[in-house]
C-alpha cells in the first residue's frame, strides 16, 4: 500500500491533499453546535445530485410530458418516489442548512477579514444555490411551478427600456412554455451544479488558507508548539471528522422522519397546487414561492413600485456581499462585541423571520404595513453597521479559546 501510494504521489499530491485539508489541517478546538452546518451542507449537496442524477433517468422535459412523468417516478420507478422525495426534501433541507450556516458567519464575524473571500465565495453559492432551486421548481410542470415562475420572470419586466426583450429572452418564448423548460432542466441538471460544486471548492480552499474562525474569535495561529501546530488547534481528521458523523447521524434522522412521513409539509417543502398539472389559462388563487424565497418575496411586494420593489430585493440580497466590509468591530465574535450589535443582529433576524411569513400569506393593508417595518430594519442593520460596530463598547477578547 505504502510503495502503492509513493507511486501516486509521485505523479499526483493526493497524500499532500489529504495531509492539508484533513489529517494536519488544524481547526480551532472550540467548534460548536453551529460548525456542523458547513459539512452538512456537503452532505445535502451529494444528496441533491445523486438523487438528481436518477430521476434525470425517469423524467421527461417536455411541457407534454413532464408532469405525468414524475408522476410515473412517484407510482411506477422502483424506489422513485423515495428518490423524489429525497430531492424536494433536500431543497429545503439544503436552505435550512444553508441559513444556519450563515447566521454561525454573523454570530462569530467569520466574513471579517482575512475571511472576506470565504464570504464572497459563499454568497455566490447562495446566488447559484436560488438560481438553481428556481429553476428545479419549474421542472415538475405543476400549476405552482408555472405561476411561480410567471411571476418572478415577470419581474425582469419591470427594467426600463430592455424589461420586455429580457423576459422574453429568459423565456425563449412569448409565454412559459416548454422551450423554457427545455432550458430550465438543461441549466438545472447541467450547468448550475457545475457551477456551485465549483464554487464549493473554491469556498473550501479559501477557507483552508486562512483557517477556520471559530466561536471566539480568537487567531489560533498567534499560539504554535515548537511544530508549529497551534496550540488551540485539532487535528481535522480524525477529530473533526468523528464529530461530523454525529451530526450526520441526527441530520438523518430528523431529514428521513421528514421524507418518510411529512414529505408535503403542509404544503411548504411540496406547495399544494404543484399537484394539479400546470395550466396557463387557470391562474392560481394564491401564488406564494418555495418558504426559503418568502422573505424576499415579502420584502419585493413591501415596496409599492415594481420597479422600485426589484431593486429592494435585489439590494437585499447584494448588501450580504459587501457584509465583511460594513462590519467595523476590533473584535469577531458576538462574545465580545457590545450590546448593540446583539440587539441589531436579533432584530434583523426576527425581521428576516417574519418577512419570511409575510411572504406566504396573501397581502392585506397591516401585513404590508409590518414588511415594510421589517423591511427597513432588515436594510438598518447593514446600513448602520458601519456606525454601532465602530461606536459600541467591546468587551476584551481572551488570548487563547475559552473551551
Ligand atoms: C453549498 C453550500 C455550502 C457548502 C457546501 C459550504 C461548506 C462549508 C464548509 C465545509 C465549511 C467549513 C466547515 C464550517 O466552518 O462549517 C464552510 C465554512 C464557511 N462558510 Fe460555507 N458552505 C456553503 C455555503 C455558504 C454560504 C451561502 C455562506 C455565506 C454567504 C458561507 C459562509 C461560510 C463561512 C464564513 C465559513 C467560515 C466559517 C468559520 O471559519 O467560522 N458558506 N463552508
Amino acid at each position: 500500500m505504502s510503495k502503492f501510494m509513493d507511486w501516486v504521489d509521485a505523479r499526483f499530491p493526493a497524500t499532500k491533499m489529504w495531509e492539508d485539508h484533513l489529517s494536519k489541517y488544524y481547526a480551532p478546538k472550540n467548534f460548536n453546535f453551529f460548525y456542523f452546518f458547513g459539512s452538512l451542507a456537503l452532505l445535502v449537496l451529494v444528496n441533491q445530485i445523486v438523487t438528481g442524477v436518477w430521476l434525470t433517468m425517469s423524467y421527461t422535459p417536455s411541457a407534454e410530458e413532464a408532469f405525468a412523468s414524475v408522476e410515473y417516478i412517484m407510482r411506477d420507478v422502483e424506489y422513485g418516489s423515495i428518490l423524489r422525495l429525497l430531492h424536494s426534501t433536500g431543497a429545503s433541507a439544503f436552505f435550512i442548512v444553508v441559513y444556519l450556516h450563515m447566521f454561525r458567519g454573523l454570530l462569530y464575524g467569520s466574513y471579517q477579514k482575512p475571511r472576506e473571500l470565504v464570504w464572497v465565495f459563499g454568497m455566490l453559492i447562495y446566488l447559484a444555490l436560488m438560481a438553481e432551486a428556481f429553476m428545479g421548481y419549474l421542472l415538475p410542470w405543476g400549476q405552482m411551478s408555472y405561476w411561480g415562475a410567471q411571476v418572478i420572470i415577470s419581474l425582469f419586466g419591470a427594467i426600463p427600456v430592455i424589461g420586455n426583450d429580457l423576459t422574453q429572452w429568459i423565456r425563449g418564448d412569448y409565454l412559459i412554455s416548454g422551450i423554457t423548460l427545455n432550458r430550465f432542466f438543461a441549466l438545472h441538471v447541467v450547468a448550475l451544479p457545475i457551477v456551485i460544486l465549483g464554487l464549493v471548492v473554491l469556498h473550501v480552499l479559501a477557507l483552508h488558507e486562512v483557517g477556520s474562525n471559530n466561536p471566539d474569535g480568537v487567531d489560533i495561529k498567534k499560539h504554535k508548539d515548537e511544530n508549529g501546530v497551534p496550540l488551540d488547534g485539532i487535528a481535522f481528521h480524525p477529530y473533526y471528522t468523528v464529530k461530523d458523523i454525529v451530526g450526520v447521524v441526527v441530520f438523518l434522522f430528523i431529514f428521513c422522519s421528514i421524507v418518510f412521513f411529512f414529505p408535503e409539509m403542509g404544503g411548504y417543502f411540496l406547495e399544494k397546487p404543484n399537484f394539479e398539472q400546470a395550466n396557463p389559462f387557470k391562474t392560481p388563487e394564491h401564488i406564494a414561492p418555495v418558504w426559503y424565497f418568502t422573505p424576499f418575496y415579502a420584502i419585493l411586494r413591501a415596496v409599492p413600485d415594481k420597479l422600485l420593489g426589484v431593486i429592494a430585493m435585489g439590494a437585499a440580497i447584494a448588501v450580504l456581499f459587501v457584509l465583511p466590509w460594513l462590519d467595523r468591530s476590533p473584535v469577531k465574535s458576538m462574545r465580545y462585541k457590545g450590546w448593540l450589535s446583539k440587539i441589531w443582529l436579533v432584530m434583523f433576524c426576527i425581521s428576516f423571520v417574519i418577512l419570511g411569513v409575510l411572504g406566504v400569506l396573501a397581502p392585506t393593508p397591516g401585513r404590508t404595513l409590518l414588511s415594510q417595518v421589517c423591511t427597513f430594519l432588515y436594510f438598518a442593520y447593514f446600513i448602520l453597521m458601519p456606525f454601532y460596530t465602530r461606536l459600541e463598547k467591546t468587551k476584551p477578547v481572551p488570548e487563547r479559546v475559552t473551551g
